[in-house]
């Protein structure tokens, strides 16, 4: 009884954590629609050249692109605005302009270029959209119907889309990415928590692997040279550390425990 009673505490205590911090210290922040998770705003220098801030939306690009092809391939950093993507870097097409640049062929279509100049006939607000009422080419419910269903995040479950072969992420880059070594996945292993009483953790190398290479993960967020080198508790999770780079921002939620937390309890 006792223990039970101890898991039970552990758990409303991380709960309540992970509810203050999705809330923000006290502030109360409804959580993100559908189409909004993984949404993020770029405004280094946006505002202050008189232009609305930049809407990023991960849904559409990670269906059609790897998160590795983005993250190391084209360079943006794993946090919101730590890129300083400036409108000159991607008008010599580095960052958005890697794709964004009118001649990269997508779907048959050419994409829309990035901050001019040469741009002036395209709308600006297509990506420096925030505050304003742009109405999108892709059209998210349109878009996520015939996927299967995730209970958090963007409502999908992105790892069964891929499986499925629903989408099939490009994991490389005519003129941006170097040709590279396919790299030997690693065995799927068991995380065992710190409290017995919790359901073990079944991670799998295999299925990241698909998304992330093995770079988004080691050495920056993993030093991974030997399981369990890395300390990590479910508290450090919410707060955005290891797992929770991901899972706390495009990649399926912390909200959903039993994605995660998979073994029954004895
Ligand atoms: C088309 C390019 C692209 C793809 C594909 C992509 N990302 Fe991103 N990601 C970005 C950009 C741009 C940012 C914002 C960087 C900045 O603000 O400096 C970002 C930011 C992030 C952040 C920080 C979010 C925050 O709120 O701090 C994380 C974490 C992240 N991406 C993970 C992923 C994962 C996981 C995937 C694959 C499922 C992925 N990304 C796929 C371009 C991409
Ligand atoms: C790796 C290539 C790539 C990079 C890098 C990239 N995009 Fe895209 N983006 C695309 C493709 C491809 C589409 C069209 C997707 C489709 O039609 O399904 C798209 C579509 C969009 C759309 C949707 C427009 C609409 O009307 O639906 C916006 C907005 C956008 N990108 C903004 C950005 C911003 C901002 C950045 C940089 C922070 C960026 N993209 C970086 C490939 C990229
Ligand atoms: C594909 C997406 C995209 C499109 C389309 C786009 N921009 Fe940008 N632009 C960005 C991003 C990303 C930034 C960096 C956002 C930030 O941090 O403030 C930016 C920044 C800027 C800045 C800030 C000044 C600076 O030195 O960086 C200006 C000015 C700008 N863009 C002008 C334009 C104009 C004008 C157009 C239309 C002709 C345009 N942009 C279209 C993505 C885009
Ligand atoms: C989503 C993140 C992620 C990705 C992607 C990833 N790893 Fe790991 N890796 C981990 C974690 C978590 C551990 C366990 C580390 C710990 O607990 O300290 C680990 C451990 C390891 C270990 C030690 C294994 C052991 O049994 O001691 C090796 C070797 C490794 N990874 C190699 C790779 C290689 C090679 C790739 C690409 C094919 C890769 N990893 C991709 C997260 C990742
Ligand atoms: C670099 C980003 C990143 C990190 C770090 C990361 N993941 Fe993931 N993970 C993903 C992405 C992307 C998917 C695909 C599904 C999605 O996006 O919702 C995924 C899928 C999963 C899945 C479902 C697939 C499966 O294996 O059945 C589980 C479970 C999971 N992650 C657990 C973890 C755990 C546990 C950790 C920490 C040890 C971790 N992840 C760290 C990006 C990440
Ligand atoms: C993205 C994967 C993931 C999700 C989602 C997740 N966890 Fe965890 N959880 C972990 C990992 C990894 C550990 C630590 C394993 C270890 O100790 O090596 C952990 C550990 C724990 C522990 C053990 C105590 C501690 O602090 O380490 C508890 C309790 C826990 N999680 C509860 C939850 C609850 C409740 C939820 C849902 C609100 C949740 N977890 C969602 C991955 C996840």
């Amino acid at each position: 009884m006792r223990r039970a009673f101890g898991v039970a505490a552990a758990l409303a205590a991380l709960l309540a954590a992970g509810a203050a911090v999705g809330q923000g210290a006290g502030v109360k922040k409804r959580r993100p629609l559908p189409q909004e998770y993984g949404r993020v705003v770029l405004d280094n220098h946006s505002t202050a050249s008189r232009m609305a801030p930049v809407a990023f939306d991960h849904w559409l690009h990670r269906a059609r692109f790897t998160c590795r092809l983005c993250h190391v391939d084209v360079g943006f950093a794993m946090k919101a605005g730590a890129t300083d993507v400036r409108a000159a870097d991607n008008q010599r097409g580095f960052y958005c302009g890697a794709c964004h640049d009118r001649k990269t062929v997508f779907d048959g279509k050419k994409l829309f270029g990035a901050c001019g100049p040469g741009t002036a006939g395209e709308s600006c607000a297509r990506c420096h959209s925030v505050g304003k009422q742009v109405t999108p080419e892709v059209d998210f419910t349109a878009f996520t119907r015939g996927l299967p269903r995730g209970r958090f995040g963007n409502g999908v479950d992105w790892e069964q889309a891929e499986e499925q072969g629903l989408i099939r992420p490009a994991d490389h880059l005519e003129g941006v990415s170097i040709a590279r070594k396919p790299m030997t996945a690693q065995k799927d292993f068991a995380l065992s928590p710190k409290l017995v009483e919790m359901p073990e953790i079944v991670f799998s190398h295999k299925k990241h692997t698909v998304w992330n290479g093995c770079e988004l993960c080691h050495p920056d967020i993993f030093v991974g040279v030997k399981r369990g080198s890395t300390r990590y508790s479910m508290a450090e999770i919410f707060e955005g550390k290891y797992c929770g780079v991901c899972h706390a921002t495009v990649a399926f939620p912390t909200t959903d425990c039993q994605r995660c937390h998979t073994r029954p309890v004895q």
